[in-house]
C-alpha cells in the first residue's frame, strides 16, 4: 500500500493558496501512484485543538468547538471544489483521535518516557511554545516573529526525547531516502546537532489552554497541539498501542510518505514525529519519508517576495481563484510553476499565461484539430492509414521518450519536469501537424491513406496525453477520454499505454474545446 499524507491544517483561518498548493500535490501523487497500478491510501485533514483556535474563537464571541466546525467546513467544501480526493479525513477533536492520543500517552508515561517538571522560561502565544536564548535575535530580543512574549514559571510533563536524538542522528545520517528532496536533510542533521539534551514539554495546564486534549494521568492538564496533531498519521488508520487493528497493519505497510512544507520540518516532523515513532516502538524500516515542499510567495508593493500569511494580510483565496479561472487553471498553476522542494512566486499572470499557451493553444488546439479535420475529412473514422514515414516514426518515439521522462519525473514528485515532458510531445505533435498539413492531403484523393496516417498519429497522441494527464486535471482528461470516444480509457495504468489505444475504424463525433482561453479583458469587465 502506498500511504500519503499531508499536514492537518491549522483550523484558526480560512484556507489558502499554500494549503491549496499542498493538498493539490498529495491528489496529484496519490492519482499517479494509482496510475502505475498501486493501491493508494490518501489521508489529511484538519489541526483543530491549540491555544491560536482557542484565542480566535474567543474573539469571535464563540465556542471552540462552534468555531472549528465551520473553519473545517470551510476546508473541506475547497477540497471538493477542486477535486481534492482523499480516502481519509482527520479531524482531531474526533473521539477516535482522542482515544488513540491519550492511550499513547498513557503507554510512553507507563514507560517512564513521560516525566513531570517545573520550568520558568519566555513564552511566545503565537508560536505556542517556550523560547531559549537561540531564539533571540542579534539585538538580544525576541522578534515580532514570535507575537507576544511573557515569561512565566509552571509545572509540566516532558516527553523524553534526550533519549531518541541519539538513534535520530544515526538514522538520518545513514538514510539518503528519509527527508526529500534530499537538500533539506543537512537543515535538519544541523538543528540536531544544536538541540542535545533537551526534552519536549508536551503538556499546557489548563489555567492557560482548556482547547485540548486531556492528559489520561493528570485532568489538570491538556496535550501539548503538536503532540496530539501528529498523531493523526496513524490515529486515523487504526493504529492503538496495544493491539494494531487490522486496517492499520494493512495501510502502513512500509514508508508511508508525509507531504509538509518546509516550516514544519524542524523540529515538528524531523525531530519530534520521527521520536515519538521510535519510543512508540516503530523500527526504522516504518518510518515515514518526509517529502518536504517549499512556500508560495508573493511580491508586496513595492516588489519584494515575502511570505504569504494571515498577518500580512496577502492571502489569496483559492475558492475565489478556482471561480474566477476555473479548477483546471487553478490546479494546473499550483503544480506546474513550482519545482517540488523550491519557493515560488505567485503571479496571477502567469496562471493565466500557462493556461493559455500550454493547455489552451497546445494540447487544446492539438487535440480540436486532430478530431475536427478527421470529423471533416475522413467522416469522424479513424484508421491506421498506409505505411509509416520518418516524421510517423519520429512521433512515436517523441511519445516513448515522453512519457518514459515524465514517469521518472513523476515518481521522484516532480510534477512540473512531468508535465514539461508531456508539452514538449504535444508541442511536437503540433509541429506534425503543420508539417504533414492534413487539410493539403485532404484535397487529393491519391493522399487519402497518408491522410488517415496523420489524423491516426494525432489523435492517438490525444488518447495517451489524456491518460498521462489525469493525475493533475482529472476532469480534463475525462473529458478529453470522452472526446475520442474512449470511455474506457480514464481505467488504463500507465503499463497499458502503448502505441495502438484507438482501435481500427473508430469512430469519432464534432469535439468540443475542453480549455477555452482565459480571457483577462473579459474577465475584469465582468467584474
Ligand atoms: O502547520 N506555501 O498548519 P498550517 C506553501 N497544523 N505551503 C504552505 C504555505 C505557503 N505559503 N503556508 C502554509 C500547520 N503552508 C500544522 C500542521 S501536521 C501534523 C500539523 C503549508 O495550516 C505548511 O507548510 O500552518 C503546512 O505543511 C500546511 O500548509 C499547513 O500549514
Ligand atoms: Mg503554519
Amino acid at each position: 500500500m502506498f500511504f500519503l499524507t499531508t499536514a492537518i491544517d491549522y483550523t484558526n483561518g480560512s484556507p489558502h493558496i499554500g494549503h491549496a498548493y499542498e493538498k493539490v500535490l498529495a491528489d496529484v501523487i496519490a492519482r499517479y501512484r494509482r496510475l502505475t497500478g498501486e493501491e493508494v491510501f490518501f489521508l489529511t485533514g484538519v489541526d483543530q485543538h491549540g491555544q491560536k483556535v482557542q484565542q480566535t474563537a474567543e474573539k469571535e464571541g464563540v465556542s471552540p468547538a462552534e468555531y472549528v466546525k465551520t473553519v473545517t467546513a470551510r476546508f473541506s467544501a475547497l477540497w471538493e471544489k477542486i477535486g481534492v480526493e482523499y480516502d481519509g479525513w482527520a479531524e482531531t477533536t474526533d473521539a477516535r483521535h482522542i482515544t488513540c492520543v491519550q492511550s499513547i500517552l498513557a503507554d510512553l508515561h507507563a514507560k517512564d518516557q513521560i516525566y513531570k517538571k517545573s520550568y520558568k522560561g519566555f513564552y511566545s502565544v503565537r508560536q505556542e511554545q517556550f523560547l531559549t536564548d537561540r531564539d533571540r535575535n542579534e539585538a538580544g530580543e525576541f522578534g515580532a516573529e514570535w507575537g507576544e512574549v511573557t515569561e512565566i514559571e509552571e509545572e509540566n510533563y516532558y516527553f523524553k526525547l534526550s533519549d531518541h536524538t541519539p538513534w535520530l542522528r544515526e538514522f538520518l545520517e545513514k538514510s539518503d531516502d528519509t527527508i526529500l528532496p534530499a537538500f533539506r536533510k543537512s537543515e535538519l542533521l544541523n538543528a540536531l546537532e544544536k538541540n542535545t539534551g533537551a526534552d519536549l514539554c508536551i503538556s499546557r495546564p489548563k489555567d492557560r489552554l482548556t482547547w485540548g486534549i486531556e492528559l489520561p494521568f493528570d485532568p489538570d492538564f491538556v496535550t501539548y497541539v503538536w503532540f496530539d496533531a501528529l498523531i493523526n498519521y496513524i490515529s486515523f488508520v487504526g493504529y492503538t498501542p496495544d493491539d494494531s487493528l487490522p486496517e492499520f497493519e494493512s495501510i502502513w505497510t512500509d514508508r508511508p510518505v508525509h507531504i509538509i512544507g518546509k516550516d514544519i520540518l524542524v523540529p515538528a516532523h524531523g525531530i519530534y514525529w520521527l521520536a515519538m515513532l521510535h519510543a512508540i516502538g516503530f523500527t526504522d524500516e516504518k518510518m515515514p519519508q518526509l517529502l518536504v515542499h517549499g512556500w508560495w510567495n508573493k511580491k508586496n508593493q513595492s516588489g519584494e517576495e515575502e511570505k504569504m500569511s494571515k498577518s500580512l494580510g496577502n492571502i489569496v483565496d483559492p475558492s475565489e481563484l478556482a471561480d474566477t479561472f476555473g479548477v483546471d487553471a487553478l490546479r494546473y498553476y499550483l503544480v506546474r510553476d513550482i519545482h517540488t522542494g523550491k519557493d515560488s512566486n505567485f503571479d496571477l499572470d502567469r496562471l493565466v499565461m500557462l493556461f493559455n499557451t500550454e493547455l489552451a493553444n497546445e494540447l487544446g488546439n492539438l487535440c480540436n484539430r486532430a478530431l475536427n479535420m478527421s470529423v471533416r475529412f475522413t467522416e469522424g473514422i479513424i484508421s491506421p492509414g498506409g505505411p509509416l514515414t520518418d516524421d510517423d516514426t519520429a512521433l512515436q518515439q517523441s511519445l516513448i521518450d515522453n512519457t518514459a521522462a515524465y514517469r521518472k519525473a513523476m515518481d521522484n514528485h516532480e510534477i512540473s519536469m512531468g508535465l514539461e515532458a508531456l508539452n514538449r510531445h504535444v508541442v511536437h505533435c503540433n509541429q506534425y501537424a503543420e508539417k504533414m498539413k492534413p487539410w493539403e492531403l485532404n484535397k487529393d484523393l491519391a493522399h487519402k491513406d497518408r491522410l488517415a496516417t496523420v489524423l491516426h498519429h494525432l489523435a492517438e497522441s490525444v488518447a495517451h496525453c489524456a491518460v498521462l494527464l489525469s493525475p493533475i486535471l482529472p476532469d480534463a482528461s475525462a473529458k478529453l477520454a470522452a472526446q475520442v470516444k474512449l470511455p474506457n480509457l480514464t481505467d488504463l495504468k500507465l503499463d497499458d499505454l502503448k502505441w495502438g489505444l484507438i482501435p481500427s475504424d473508430h469512430e469519432i463525433e464534432k469535439p468540443s474545446p475542453v480549455f477555452p482561453r482565459i480571457d483577462m479583458k473579459s474577465l475584469s469587465e465582468d467584474a
